[in-house]
This record gives C-alpha cells, structure tokens and sequence, in this order.
C-alpha cells in the first residue's frame, strides 16, 4: 500500500486491492465514525480527505455536509478507480495525488486522514502543513492506527525478515507502517497553532470467516510483501503466515479476536487572530410578517412545519412577531406594517420526511410544488399563511 508510482524509494509498485479491504468494512468504518463525532462542525463548505481510498468514507462526509464541495485524494490508482464510483459532479470529486506535496485550491473547513499517515514517513512533520489548510473554525482530524506492537504485526516483519523470505523481500518494500502516540501528535497540532485534542481506544475486534485475521491483514499490512513476491512465493508466505496467526489469535466460537489499537487527534483552528473577519454560520433567518396575525403564524411553523415557539427576548417581544426553532435553523417572523410577500426571496429548510411533510401541508391547505432540479436533494415549494415562499429540502440517503 506504497503510494502507487509516486515514492523514488520505494523499487516496487505495491497495489491496493479495494475488494479486500472492503472485507471488514463495518470494523474499518468504526474508527473513522468515532474521530467525526468528534467534529463539531455544523456547516462545511469545503472537506478534504487526504487518502481517501476507496471513497467509502469520503462519501460519508459529503452526506454530512451537503453544502460543501468535498475533494478525496490518494496515490492509488487502484482505490481512485473504486471510489470514483462514488464521484458526484460540483460536490464529491476525486484527484490523484500525493499527500505529502498536495496543496488544495483555497481555505478548507475540514481535513481529515483517515488509516493513511502510517504509510507516509515522517508523516509529523506534514502535520503543520495540513494545519496550514484551514480557515478559521476549521478542524483537522486524523486517525492511525497504533497496533504495530501487536502480534499481527510483528509477526509478518519477524517472517519477512527471516532467512528464507528476506532476500526476496528486503529493498522491495518501503518502510513498515508505523505511528505514533496520541501526545506526540497533540504537540504537532499545539504547534501549529491549533486547539487540539488526541486519544486512543482499543477496538476488541472480533472476526468472522476461516483465517479472518490474515483477511484482515491481507487488506492492508500484507499489501507491500504480496506486491513484492511472485503469486507462488506469495502463496508460500501466506501459509506460513497464517499458520502463526492461528496460534496467536486461535479461532473461537463467535470468530478471532483481534484487539486493535487506534490513534485519534483532532486540532481546530480558532477564530480569533483570524487574518480577516469571517462568516462563520447562518444564526437565523428574518421573514417579514403582517401585524396581529402572531397565531397564524404558530399554527403554520409549529402545527404543520413542527417547528418550536422560541421566546423572544423581553425588550423585543412588544413589537410583536414570533420566533422557531428546528434543529441547527431559527427563523424570526417580525412584523411590518408595510408587509409584502416575499414571493422570490426564501428561506431554505433542510427536513427528514418530506413526503409526510407534503401531506401536512396539503392538509392544512398549503400550496406543494415540488421540483426536481436539486437531484439527488429531493425539495418542494410552499408557502407560509402570509404568502411567504419556503423552500423545504431532504437530501438523498
Ligand atoms: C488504509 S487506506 C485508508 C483509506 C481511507 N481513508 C479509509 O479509511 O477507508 C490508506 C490509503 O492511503 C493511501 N496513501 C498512502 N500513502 C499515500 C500518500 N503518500 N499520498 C496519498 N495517498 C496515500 C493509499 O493509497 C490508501 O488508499
């Protein structure tokens, strides 16, 4: 799992093989899912996932920031044929590169590397440059794994070393895969200016199938010896290999039990110092509303669009009006006595059930037309009793 043709010091094309390592996809899945519930970033307008393999996870970061235009990078051409399955035109693209000298196009709110920097040596010191990435609020999250004390490791650089399997492998492979503690890399992300946390978990996997440990390892550890042997030396070595998996990890009635260590960092540049002001977020949305009609407006956002009456502070509640809540969206209605509808200008609501949605408003008399042009984003036009347009989207999946 050498970058592909990318590394002078590595003498062998090591490949990837996006299949097996899609294999154990749930256990591979679990880590990544951890180190983003440790994202607390509700809107991104620009993602990058520097080695991203093959798409998988890439995917899901476009999933949970349907606003940003998310990039996925890697050196394989193998993984970048898989995940650009996954590529969606304006919002998920994929680019072959290396991460050590890529440079995105501009400010990113979100860096992730996800099960790649243990490949990349020296891998610390490119820390500060990630860093280098973000715009202001913007996070970095990274996550290796910490297992190469663990017998399925030193067990394959114990075989590959040894007499009969060194000559053939030695100067044919780059470096092992290594990583290090969470501490030395919570004091990249400190120094480089970012407010940062790091930890670790061990992930008790268990694993089904006949020789599941050597499967797993097949996915990734193994990539750089398989890409250095011929198919029947390759054979020879895994028969090897596996049997001394077995004694290390006997099978047990549910599957092999493989513990696995996990580093995890998460660094986010602040706000302040910023070199310019920025936008961070929306806060809320103001529609104009005509005065004394505040119950209509409850019976619309809270009765139909099941929105929550949030109190208005006590200096502005005397000029009348109404505010709601959703979640992560507030909208104020204030009144104006010159009101108008805003018939072109709009607020957009992002919501989970849009068909009941359209049956609630058809019930309760609301206008429902729905338009296609944000596919996959499924949307429909209402409006409220004023006559204000709403624009209520569900995006796919
Ligand atoms: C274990 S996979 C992880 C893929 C993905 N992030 C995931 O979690 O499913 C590691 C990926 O890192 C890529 N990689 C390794 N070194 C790289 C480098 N120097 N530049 C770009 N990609 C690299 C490999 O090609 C591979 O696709």
């Amino acid at each position: 799992m050498a970058p592909d043709g990318s590394d002078g010091a590595r003498t062998h094309l090591t490949t990837w093989d996006p299949a097996q390592y899609g294999r154990f996809a749930r256990e591979r899945a679990r880590p990544f899912e951890d180190l983003m519930s440790r994202v607390d970033l509700p809107w991104a307008g620009s993602v990058l996932d520097l080695g991203c393999g093959p798409g998988t996870l890439t995917a899901r970061l476009a999933e949970r920031w349907p606003g940003a235009r998310v990039v996925g990078v890697d050196s394989s051409e193998a993984m970048l044929a898989e995940a650009r399955g996954r590529a969606v035109p304006g919002r998920l693209e994929l680019r072959h590169g290396d991460v050590r000298s890529f440079e995105p196009d501009g400010p990113v709110d979100v860096v992730v590397t996800n099960a790649t920097l243990h490949w990349v040596p020296g891998h610390l010191e490119l820390l500060g440059r990630f860093a280098s990435f973000l715009a202001p609020g913007g996070v970095l999250a990274l996550q290796v794994p910490g297992s190469f004390a663990e017998p399925i490791h030193v067990l394959l650089r114990q075989l590959a070393g040894s007499a009969r399997w060194r000559p053939l492998i030695d100067g044919r492979t780059g470096p092992w895969p290594a990583s290090h503690d969470p501490a030395d890399y919570l004091a990249e992300l400190q120094a480089a200016g970012l407010e940062a946390s790091a930890w670790e978990t061990t992930y008790v996997q268990v694993l089904g199938g006949p020789d599941a440990v050597l499967e797993w390892a097949k996915g990734t550890a193994l990539r750089p010896v398989l890409g250095a042997l011929a198919p029947s030396e390759a054979d020879a070595f895994l028969a090897e290999y596996a049997s001394a998996l077995r004694t290390a990890y006997p099978p047990q009635p549910g599957g092999a039990v493989l513990p696995y260590r996990r580093v995890f960092a998460v660094g986010r540049r602040p706000m302040t110092g910023a070199a310019r002001p920025v936008v961070s977020a929306l806060d809320h949305a103001q529609l104009a509303m005509p005065a004394g009609r505040e119950d209509d407006g409850r019976s619309f956002y809270v009765g139909v669009l099941g929105l929550v009456e949030a109190p208005k502070p006590a200096e502005l509640a005397a000029r009348g009006g109404c505010w709601f809540r959703g979640v992560g969206t507030e909208l104020h209605l204030g009144v104006d006595p010159d009101f108008r509808p805003a018939a072109k200008a709009h607020v957009g609501l992002r919501v989970v059930g849009l068909d009941a949605l359209a049956e609630r408003l058809a019930e309760a008399g609301r206008p429902v037309r729905r338009d296609d042009g944000l596919a996959p984003t499924r949307r429909l036009f209402t409006e409220d009793p004023f006559g204000n347009r709403i624009e209520l989207l569900e995006p796919a999946g």
